[in-house]
């Protein structure tokens, strides 16, 4: 197998802002080159991140590092920014350090034939995590663990057509970012599920990017050109902050005079339910570490490992996060 020398995987690394964390080994570090290079059992892990847009993402971060550390797993962790060229080069950076197995989860649906085609002539596996891509080649992945987003859409909009499905409801969509696997599943899953309820149109749909100033200037923009819109569907609850910030400012009231649907479940999220301004919340669990390392260390071993996992997910009316939230975990 061939091994770059340490020097080029630590131009590589500081080149992308590579950071190790957790592991086992003291001095394992970008400079110390994956665990191909390690000579030890050690198994490293190269993770590429979408960014740090939400507090879904935080918290998965979190969960990522905490369980290298506890699994005893070399991170090499990198940031993308949302963006999809430095993930691509992030993952090249960790096929030249040859680590032993990359995740990632996708910024974007599309565009990774060709990086997964170089990380498998590589031989080195790839587990996506959170995000799917969309490739007609599921051979250049071995799994793909995380949540049903066309699901969350649905129930999204299941609860929209229970609640707001008697009454004529002009809905304000802010989507995620353009591109990714959830802001088009959650769209289509909503979309589907209020079809046949002829009161629910969603009369304005945007980008917020995932992002609660992403969702404070769409909402404000939508609140301006769409005066008649009294709901909201956010696709995470960044967004839906965001946009109860908007509507505020516009002298009306979350909640009541524009009701919110979202989805997370994320600590901030959940209190805006608990206070009333938000009126449902599907989760999305970015717990994911501690499954993603069971997955990396059996796929190392040459291990059979399912080729989807779904996470396990429910939802938050307002009475239930009064409940749940002192012992929220993220
Ligand atoms: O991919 C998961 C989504 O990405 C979360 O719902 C959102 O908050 C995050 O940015």
């Amino acid at each position: 197998m061939f091994k770059k020398t340490a020097l080029t995987a630590l131009t590589a690394a500081l080149a992308l802002g590579l950071t190790a964390c957790g592991g086992s080994d003291e001095g394992s570090s970008a400079a110390s080159g994956g665990g191909g290079g390690g000579g030890d059992d050690t198994i490293t892990l190269g993770f590429a991140q979408v960014g740090a847009e939400s507090g879904w993402r935080t918290a998965n971060t979190a969960s990522i590092q905490e369980a290298a550390k506890t699994a005893g797993i070399d991170l090499q962790f990198s940031d993308a920014q949302q963006k999809q060229e430095n993930q691509i080069s992030a993952i090249r950076s960790f096929i030249q350090q040859r680590v032993d197995v990359i995740a990632f989860s996708p910024v974007v649906e599309t565009g990774w034939d060709a990086v997964l085609l170089e990380a498998k002539r590589a031989n080195i596996p790839v587990i996506l995590t959170d995000r799917s891509v969309d490739s007609e080649d599921d051979s250049l992945y071995v799994t793909f663990l995380g949540s049903d987003f066309v699901e969350e859409g649905k129930k999204a909009g299941e609860w929209a057509v229970e609640n707001w499905g008697s009454q004529p409801t002009f809905i304000a969509e802010l989507q995620g970012t353009t591109g990714a696997a959830p802001a088009i599943d959650r769209q289509e899953g909503f979309a589907d599920a209020i079809a046949g309820t002829p009161n629910l149109q969603v009369v304005a749909s945007q980008t917020g990017d995932f992002t609660r100033s992403g969702g404070r200037e769409v909402m404000e923009a939508m609140l301006n050109s769409h005066p008649e819109i009294n709901a909201v569907y956010a696709h995470n609850d960044d967004m839906g902050l965001g946009a109860i910030e908007a509507i505020e400012a516009a002298g009306k009231v979350p909640g009541k005079d524009i009701q919110i649907i979202t989805v997370d479940a994320v600590k901030d999220g959940m209190q805006a339910l608990a206070d009333g301004k938000i009126n449902f919340i599907v989760e999305c669990n970015p717990l994911l570490g501690d499954q993603l390392m069971d997955l990396a260390k059996k796929v190392v071993a040459g291990e059979e490992v399912p080729s989807r996992v779904v996470t396990e997910e429910t939802t938050f009316t307002q009475e239930q996060a009064v409940q749940v939230l002192p012992e929220r975990k993220y």
